[in-house]
Order: structure tokens, then sequence, then C-alpha cells
């Protein structure tokens, strides 16, 4: 009988070592270690137990074949734009996100709409009986061949794969996979690396594209450890509130493309529905107006999308005052309001501060500053802005307001929606043709000015 040989891994970044340690000498996490069983004797993986191995020698980069990266249409067109213009052949792409968030969904819909290709949607998670539940949710007459495979074993899957040689493999999800040559349990760090490491070699070698779907943890990084997300060729999140019907699917590592490109999707019965004009749905049909609400003319990706930011402003119940930020960062947004307090004279520090950014979506685009700062104090003063007003500014913490990068694609978001003024900052005025645009551009330089501007 073979030996079996065990090594201790850290759970958060997958540091190896002989040992048990209380501190990982890798990321300083304390109590990471766990004791896992490798058996790295005959590892028979992807052809590699038949195929010979290939020897590379190193080539001069002018001599090197440039091989046009082959792209091709998932059918769904969000998707293709985050992933760079389409699917490149034998790319590994992880998609992490939170139980109940449509991950399945989204990749069994790709699965079902793939023109005419034959795709492989392997389940470790649900029965074929669930799958073709939600199958018959999303589609009546799907447009591929679609396979679907409920196994959890690396090596039967590969038996599979190399019978039906299939187009696409999908795999929901790397958690519940493991291999023969690794005895701990399926989701721990080694068991995940050594799937993953499987996989990505089926992938480079037949020139297949793979999806994965992976599991996250509480703190929101992706289940496993963070060489995972080295490994593999594209990082996407899929995220959202699960109380809102729209879900954002975010590039967060893209070897083939921009990171941060963004897709929105909205979750319906018949499954996600693409979602091609994003600002429309994200602002508010309002017939009043009511303080506390802006518009900010935010970027995401390379998409402009405009944006309702609310606050509200109250006395302090409780002796310490409360601040919290939905779809923002609570940091920042204490940032702001001692900016607002010290710069601006506004006495806030005795107040709760709520904010929140409409339909479930998080921002991280700095240029929002400005219209989160508009709209707390519209509601410390109880006074409203109108809602043919929008804001595309980063505020610094001096008071100043800072330029954002391409001011031009988000001013004619701004016009494109019927926006009548923009505030933007004086930095931003350079190479800009102001004539070019119908709606009046007002440029400012200091916080103090735009509500000099805005409240008179
Ligand atoms: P699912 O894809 O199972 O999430 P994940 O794989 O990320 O855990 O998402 C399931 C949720 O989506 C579930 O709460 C039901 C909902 N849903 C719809 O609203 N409409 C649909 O057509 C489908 C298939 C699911
Ligand atoms: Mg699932």
């Amino acid at each position: 009988m073979a030996k079996t040989k065990s090594a201790y891994f850290c759970q958060s970044c997958g540091y190896e070592s002989a040992k048990w340690l209380g501190k990982c000498p890798s990321c300083n996490q304390w109590n990471t270690f766990v004791e896992e069983i490798i058996d790295k004797g005959n590892v028979a993986t992807w052809k590699s137990a038949s195929g010979t191995q290939r020897l590379n020698k190193p080539n001069k980069v002018e001599e090197i074949q440039s091989a046009d990266e082959e792209r091709t249409t998932t059918s769904d067109a969000e998707l293709d734009r985050v992933l760079g213009g389409g699917l490149v052949a034998g790319s590994v792409t992880l998609i992490g996100g939170e139980p109940g968030i449509g991950k399945s969904t989204l990749m069994l819909q790709l699965a079902l709409n793939v023109e005419g290709r034959k795709v492989l949607y392997v389940s470790g998670e649900e029965s074929e009986q669930q799958i073709k539940m939600r199958a018959e949710r999303i589609t009546k007459d799907p447009k591929s061949n679609c396979y679907i495979l409920t196994e959890t074993s690396t090596q039967n899957i590969f038996k599979q794969i190399e019978q039906l040689e299939p187009e696409i493999v999908i795999i929901d999800s790397i958690q519940t996979l493991h291999s023969a040559h690794i005895e701990s349990t399926p989701g721990s760090v080694s068991q995940v690396r050594e799937c993953t490491a499987e996989l990505l070699r089926f992938a480079k070698e037949t020139n297949t594209p793979v999806f994965l779907i992976g599991h996250i943890t509480k703190d929101g990084a992706i289940a496993g450890p963070k060489i995972l997300e080295h490994m593999v060729d594209t990082v996407l999140q899929f995220e959202g509130d699960r109380h809102h019907i729209y879900r954002i699917l975010r590039s967060i590592k893209n070897r083939f493309g921009a990171a941060a490109e963004l897709g929105i999707y909205a979750m319906q019965s018949s499954g996600l529905r693409e979602v091609s004009n994003p600002s429309e749905i994200l602002l508010s049909q309002r017939d009043e107006e009511l303080s506390g609400i802006t518009i900010g003319a935010t970027l995401e990706g390379a998409r402009p999308m405009l944006i309702e930011t609310q606050a509200l402003v109250s006395v302090a119940a409780y002796g310490t005052p409360q601040r919290s930020a939905t779809g923002f960062d609570t940091k920042r947004m204490n940032m702001l309001l001692a900016v607002l307090e010290k710069r601006c004279g506004f006495r806030l520090s005795a107040k709760d501060v709520f904010l929140n950014i409409a339909g479930g979506i998080k921002v991280e685009d700095p240029a929002i500053d400005l219209a989160i700062m508009a709209a707390i104090i519209s509601s410390h003063e109880d006074i409203f802005i109108s809602s043919k007003i929008c804001f595309a500014a980063e505020v610094g913490l001096s008071g100043e307001i800072r330029a954002v990068n391409r001011i031009e694609q988000r001013i004619s978001e701004a016009e494109k929606l019927g926006f009548e003024k923009i505030f933007i900052s004086n930095y931003n005025l350079k190479g800009l043709v102001k004539d070019k645009f119908k709606i009046e551009i007002i440029t400012v330089s200091k916080i103090e000015e735009v509500f000099s501007l805005l409240f008179g």
C-alpha cells in the first residue's frame, strides 16, 4: 500500500507547511492550518498518464507565431462584454457569488442558449431532475446541445468528456469536485487546487473553454486558496441584493480583456434577462421633488451609468450617531462627512446618516462623491435638488473637486437621459469641447461653490 502523506495547509491563502503552525507566515492569519492528506504518488490526470510530456524550449518573441485569439459569442451580450468581447478558446473562467444569487442559473442559461454548440454542464450540487426543472423555467427549446452530468470525481468527468467531446464545459461547483489522487475532503484547499489544476490542463490542451462556479466565504472572497484566482484566466463576481431583482456580473481579473467590466441582469421567473440600458431602471420615476436624493454619473467598466443616491440625515436618537451605507464604502462616507463638517461647517457629528444606492448596486467609482455629498446636505437642510441635475466629480480631503476619467462619456449619457445640468470639476475642462453638448455644464473647484450654487 502506498504510504499516505499529509501536510498542513493554510485555509486562508493555501500556504503549505510540513508541520502545524499557529500563524501563517504567508498571510499572517492565526489558527488557519488544517492537516490534509495528500498522495501525490502516480498522479494520472488529464491524459498525462498516456501522453508523453512535452519539453518546452525558450523561443525568441519575434519567432513566436501569434495566434489570433479566437473569440466566440456566448449568445449573452452582457456576458460577452464582461469576458472582454466573447469567449476565448481554452480559457478558464471562475464565477464567484453568494448562495442563491443565480450562478447556476446564469451558467445553465449559457449552456442552453449558445447556438449550435455542444455543452457539458457538470453538477455536483443538484440532481438531474432539479436541473431539468430549472432548464424548463429558462427556455422551452434549447438552442444548443446541452448535456447534464451529475458527477463529482474529476477522473470520471474526464472519462465522460473524452467520449462526449464537448465544446464548452461548465463545472457547478469547484468545491464539490474531488480528485482520486488526493485524499482530503472535497472543498479543502488541496482538493480545490488539484481539481482546478486538472481542469486547467484539460482546457489548455484541448482548447476548450471551461467555466467554474466557486463558492464564496462569509467575507465575500472566493472560498479555497487565493491561488485559485491566480490559476484561472478570468475571475467574475456575481453580486447583487437577493431582495432586489438586479444582479451584477463584474470582472475582477481578466487575462483577455479589461477588468472592472460590468454586466447587468434582472432575475425574473424565467431566468436572467440582460439589462442593456441600466440608467433607465436605476433612476426612479419621481413625480415630486424630494430632499436627500441626487443623481451621480458613474462609470462601471467602460459603461456610463446614472445612479440615484439617497441620504437621510436625522438627529441621533442615541448618544453615538449611526452611520450606515448600503452600496457604498462606509469609510469613504465617513471621510466625506468629515470634509463637510470641517470645510463647509455643517454640524453633522451629532446626526445619524444613512446612505443608500438605489437598485441594490455597489458603487466603487469615486465620481459619485459629489452626488453623495449633495444628497447628504439636501437631506440635512431639507431642500430638494432638482431631478434634472446630476453630478460627476471626486471630492478630496480639503474639499477640492477633482477631475474624473472619461468625462465626455458621462456627460453624453446624462444628456441622453434628459438631464439639464451636470456639475463637474474645473480640472476636467482641459480638452473638453463644451459647445458640443446641449446640457449645461457647470464647473466647480471647491465644495463650497457647489452648495452656494445649489442652495444660494
Ligand atoms: P441559483 O442559480 O440556484 O443560485 P446559486 O447557484 O448562485 O446558488 O439561483 C437561484 C435563485 O434564483 C432562487 O432563489 C430562485 C431564483 N430564480 C428565479 O427567480 N427565476 C428563475 O428562472 C430561476 C431559475 C431561479
Ligand atoms: Mg448553484
